[in-house]
């Protein structure tokens, strides 16, 4: 029964690759997603969501064998129609728009925080269960929505407090990186073969990684060459005005990186993109500019990739249209934003707006309850003590473990219609009456 149970114990274990969240692991998640969420509003998305599973074959048609070798596949029991969960939320969002086809509002702006199961090794920055941002607009081509699906990954990544130093965009394109290497006798047919080797470079050793690109007529010199036309290219950009003459790489492909790089510049996002041939994604539907982006440092996996996939709607029985997006997973980001010293749990948890505290008398107690439920009507995030004492100064304590903002003291000046306010950042207190407390808050 593999590992589900430790049976000197009898506790169950939640199954591998998975996650607990506990209130500061929600925090943190909230904290995310928050930051994911407002990014796509302000840049115009509308958040839309699908079921978690789905015909099985709505992923074996285009999204490559690797993720169809992480499927989580099952049948109901009795039936004989085969489901998967949802790996990702590409193929999910490509039939929702070919079912709806051309009655939507063009360019199509959607947003979703899907959760994903893939049934990978797990290993750092990679579970069987992730939640994954993603943005895509679909029905508009051209570089303007390249660029601003790229710049929302970007704005996303300022909100958690990134900056250009810690992460980086890596954009490249597959048509100039499959000239390059037809250019190097690489056989059209053996193209995606060659994409998929890239892409796993640095998770295979180095004697494999030989062997196979062999097979696929690239001899070690070719493979050399193709790394010096790579490292070349990636002066392009950084701000220079004139693209520079990248020997070995196709000159008509430099137009295509001219394009994003002006849409990036007018965007105030340059800075955080370098472009990187070496970038060609292991999903099977990318058409043309693919982008994956990194920590700087290089110490995790890609935070986020995407690209544009022109042709997945149309095969999934819709009309021909472009499109461009990425998915951005919380797994790695949030390994980043710990390895830049930009999580605070305790910081992240709501923050109470006023902790009650009582000094024990039948008054105080009576009042405590229907000023805690008056608050919260009122909107108010309202916290008091269960435990037994009436202490003032160590309920105080609580208060301020609680991370309060206020604390309102109920005493003996309650029969006179007065309690005490403590302002818990600032360390006053104050008496007020009871009927003015509304106003105060
Ligand atoms: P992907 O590159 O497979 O692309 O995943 C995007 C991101 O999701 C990765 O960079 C990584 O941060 C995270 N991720 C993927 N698998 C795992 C895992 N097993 N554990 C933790 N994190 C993971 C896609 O899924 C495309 N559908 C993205 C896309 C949207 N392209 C266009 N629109």
């Amino acid at each position: 029964m593999g590992s589900r149970t430790n049976k000197a114990t009898h506790r169950y274990q939640a199954p591998k690759g998975t996650r607990d969240f506990d209130p500061d692991a929600m925090a943190v998640r909230r904290h995310i997603q928050g930051a994911w969420h407002r990014a796509s509003i302000d840049h115009g998305f509308d958040e839309v969501d699908g079921p978690t599973f789905e015909h099985l074959d709505l992923y074996t048609v285009k999204s490559g064998d690797e993720i169809v070798s992480e499927l989580f596949s099952f049948r109901r029991a009795g039936g004989d129609v085969d489901y998967a969960l949802r790996p990702e939320f590409t193929p999910t969002l490509a039939r929702m728009i070919a079912a709806r086809g051309a009655s939507l509002p063009i360019p199509v702006k959607w947003f979703s925080i899907p959760t994903l199961f893939r049934a990978e090794r797990p290993q750092r920055g990679r579970l069987r269960e992730h939640v994954q941002w993603n943005v895509d607009v679909v029905g508009s081509g051209g570089p303007v929505f390249d660029a601003e699906v790229i710049t929302t990954a970007i704005d996303g990544l300022a909100r958690l407090g990134l900056t250009p130093e810690q992460v980086q965009v890596k954009i490249s394109h597959r048509q100039v990186v499959a000239s390059l290497l037809s250019s190097l006798g690489v056989s059209d047919s053996d193209v995606p073969k060659a994409f998929q080797l890239i892409d796993h470079r640095d998770r295979i050793p180095p004697d494999v990684f030989a062997t196979k690109a062999n097979e696929i007529g690239l001899s070690p010199d070719q493979m050399t060459l193709f790394d010096q036309i790579v490292q070349a290219a990636q002066s392009i950009g950084g701000g220079d005005q004139n693209l520079p003459d990248v020997p070995g790489l196709p000159k008509e492909s430099l137009g295509a990186f001219e394009e994003i790089r002006d849409e990036l510049v007018a965007r105030d996002a340059d800075a955080w993109c370098h472009f990187d041939l070496g970038i060609v994604r292991g999903l099977a539907y990318y058409t043309g500019l693919v982008f994956e982006i990194h920590e700087t440092s290089g110490a995790e996996r890609a935070v986020a990739g995407g690209g544009r996939y022109d042709k997945l709607v149309e095969l999934f029985g819709g009309p021909s249209m472009p499109a461009c997006g990425f998915g951005m997973g919380d797994v790695v980001l949030g390994l980043v934003l710990e390895d830049n010293g930009l999580i605070e749990p305790s910081k992240l948890k709501p923050q109470p707006d006023v902790f009650l505290i009582s000094d024990g008398s039948a008054l105080a107690e009576s009042t405590l309850i229907s000023l805690a439920a008056e608050l919260r009507r009122q909107g108010l995030h309202v916290r008091y003590s269960y435990k037994s004492t009436r202490n003032v100064g160590k309920l105080l304590g609580e208060a301020g473990k609680a991370n309060a903002r206020k604390a309102l003291i109920l005493g003996s000046e309650l029969e006179a219609g007065q309690i005490t306010v403590k302002d818990l950042d600032a360390g006053t207190q104050n008496e007020i009456a009871l009927s003015d407390l509304s106003s105060i808050l």
